[in-house]
C-alpha cells in the first residue's frame, strides 16, 4: 500500500490518498483541540493510542455486525481505511449526564439517564456543530432517512457493545460521539475514530474521568489518563 498524497488534514488526523482509489491512510497525530480549536494543545502519545484503540473497538464491533471502515493497522498511526464519505452528522449517545447535556438540562454530571439519549449535531464548526433533529438533517439533505435509520441503529448497538466491553475493563462509558460514512454504493459504515478525545470514560470505582475532558478542562495527568485507558485494552 502506497501513501501518495496528503487529501486532508483535520484537528486529529492526516488523511492520505493511496494507490488504490477506494483506500485512504488515516495518521493520527498528538495534537489536541477544543472548544472548536479554540483551544490548543498536544498529548504527548494520543495519536498511537487513539489509532490501536480504534481498530481494537473496530474490530469487536464488525463482530457484532456494524460495519467499519477498517481495513488494516499499518503501524502505531496509520491505519488503511476505506474511502468513505462522511455524513456531516456527529452521532453522540449518552448513558449518564455530562458536558453540554448537563449543562442544558440544569443538572450535575455522573446521573444515569432512564434509558439511553441520542442526538445529532450538525458537523460545522464555523456553527459550533449545533445541535439538530432528524428534521433537519433531511431538510438541509444533509442525509436519507434511511441512512438516518441505519446510523441511529447503528449507534445504539455499538452503546451496547462498548457499555459492556468497557465494563470488563472498570470502566462506566459516560457518552461518546460517532460519525459515519457513505460508500460509493450507498453502504452506510462507521468511520472515523472512538478513542478518549471521542467518548467519555470514567473509572467505575473512582468515577476518575479517563478522557479529553481532562484537556479540555485542565485536570491534569491527561496523559496519564489515555495511557490508563490504553493499559486496560490490554492491546499488546
Ligand atoms: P458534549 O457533552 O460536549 O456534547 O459531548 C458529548 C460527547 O461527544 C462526549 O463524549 C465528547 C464527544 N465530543 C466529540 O467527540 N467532539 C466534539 O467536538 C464534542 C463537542 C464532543
Amino acid at each position: 500500500m502506497e501513501k501518495k498524497e496528503l487529501l486532508y488534514e483535520g484537528k486529529a488526523k492526516k488523511v492520505f490518498t493511496t494507490d488504490d482509489p477506494g483506500l485512504l491512510i488515516v495518521s493520527y497525530k498528538d495534537d489536541a483541540t477544543a472548544f472548536d480549536g479554540m483551544k490548543k494543545g498536544t498529548i504527548v502519545g494520543k495519536g498511537a493510542i487513539n489509532n490501536r484503540m480504534t481498530n481494537h473497538i473496530f474490530k469487536l464491533l464488525e463482530e457484532k455486525g456494524v460495519p467499519t471502515h477498517l481495513v488494516e493497522e499499518l503501524n502505531d498511526r496509520e491505519t488503511v481505511v476505506k474511502k468513505v464519505q462522511i455524513l456531516p452528522l456527529e452521532v453522540i449517545i449518552r448513558n449518564y449526564s455530562a458536558g453540554s447535556f448537563a449543562k442544558k438540562m440544569g443538572m450535575d454530571e455522573g446521573i444515569k439517564l432512564s434509558r439511553p439519549t441520542l442526538e445529532f449535531s450538525y458537523k460545522n464548526d464555523d456553527l459550533h456543530d449545533p445541535f439538530i433533529n432528524s428534521y433537519y438533517a433531511l431538510a438541509l439533505n444533509l442525509a436519507t432517512q434511511e441512512e438516518i435509520d441505519t446510523v441511529t441503529r447503528y449507534a445504539f448497538i455499538v452503546n451496547d457493545v462498548m457499555r459492556e466491553y468497557f465494563s470488563t475493563l472498570g470502566i462506566e462509558l459516560i457518552d461518546f460521539k460517532i460519525e459515519f460514512g457513505r460508500l460509493g454504493d450507498g453502504t452506510v459504515i462507521l468511520a472515523d475514530e472512538v478513542s478518549p478525545d471521542t467518548c467519555r470514560l470514567w473509572d467505575k470505582e473512582t468515577h476518575e474521568k479517563l478522557d479529553k475532558d481532562r484537556f479540555r478542562r485542565d485536570l491534569g495527568n491527561v496523559e496519564d489518563a489515555y495511557n490508563e485507558v490504553f493499559r486496560r485494552l490490554g492491546i499488546q
